[in-house]
């Protein structure tokens, strides 16, 4: 069924396993991804950022899709629909309204206290609807779509001020940038757990870890110990579908039907997620 993210955080959090995001960028994703939930008997978020569903055609096309994909498979598990880095209070609102059941408001670019009031409103808005909120603090370095973060841009948030952030506006979970990056990683990424662990004594809030593509299995058992129930996985899922995709045409230059480059890569994907899925804890806790 389709679901908002609290209970399904809560009981990671709980259970010491995370949630993976993963996201959609086209069809073929959400067809990977629910037949790798169900097959792994896993909680699923996709998650659809505005340039996402910009591409699809709109925030009612993704959940449209998501939904009539749903009912065709049958899915059993427990499957949120969330708006991945929304930039304002109106696409939170559109995105809420066209039947997500989640949504990220990211005012990590904006002063403390503005951050908070967007969240506060966001939520506000959310919870009337069951949707859950996730808001996020420090900058998270790389690119997605169109939110770009340079290194030296790139900051560890301050736990003091998650706390007070997540005390004043009551998120169902929260991100605290601490040295994750959107996009493949320029060596070993650098976590900062310590002050993970402080965010989590203050704010006691399932954490989210942004930027899943390339942090080594250790790491994402620390941070899981740590109170990270929710993971965001996407780079990884595309770069695996791109392989796959460049070896079918390379091995057949004179293939031109997209179903038999697509079919395969999005066989790729749904192994991706398995294995995702499996290294979180998430299988068979649906
Ligand atoms: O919000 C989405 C994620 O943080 C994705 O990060 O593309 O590095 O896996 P990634
Ligand atoms: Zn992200």
């Amino acid at each position: 069924p389709l679901v908002s993210m609290r209970e399904m955080l809560n009981k990671g959090k709980d259970e010491g396993y995370a949630v993976g995001q993963f996201n959609m960028n086209n069809m073929e994703y959400v067809q990977a991804i629910l037949q790798a939930a169900e097959e792994e008997q896993s909680p699923v978020i996709i998650g659809v950022s505005e340039g996402a569903a910009k591409y699809c055609g709109g925030f009612n096309v993704a959940v449209a899709m998501i939904k009539s994909l749903m009912d065709s498979y049958h899915t059993t598990v427990p499957v949120a629909i969330h708006l991945d880095h929304g930039s304002s209070f109106e696409k939170c609102a559109e995105a809420i309204h066209a039947g997500f059941t989640s949504v990220m408001i990211d005012g990590s670019h904006m002063p403390l206290e503005d951050n908070i009031a967007l969240t506060q409103k966001v939520v506000e808005l959310a919870h009337l609807h069951g949707v859950s909120v996730e808001a996020e603090l420090g900058r998270i370095g790389g690119q997605e779509d169109e939110v770009i973060v340079e290194d030296a841009e790139a900051a560890y948030a301050i736990p003091s001020e998650c706390d007070q952030l997540v005390r004043e506006t009551n998120v169902d979970c929260f991100a605290p940038a601490l040295g994750s990056v959107h996009g493949p990683y320029k060596g070993e990424p650098n976590l900062g757990f310590d002050r993970m662990e402080e965010v989590q004594k203050l704010t006691g809030v399932p954490l989210v870890l942004h930027g899943g593509t390339g942090i080594p299995t250790k790491d994402i058992q620390h941070a899981i110990s740590l109170g990270t129930a929710k993971i965001n996985v996407n780079t990884e899922n595309q770069i695996a579908q791109a392989k796959v995709v460049r070896q079918v045409l390379d091995e057949k230059p004179e293939l031109y039907d997209p179903r038999k480059y697509l079919g395969p890569s999005r066989d790729k994907i749904k192994e991706t997620v398995i294995g995702k899925m499996r290294e979180f804890g998430s299988s068979q806790k649906a």
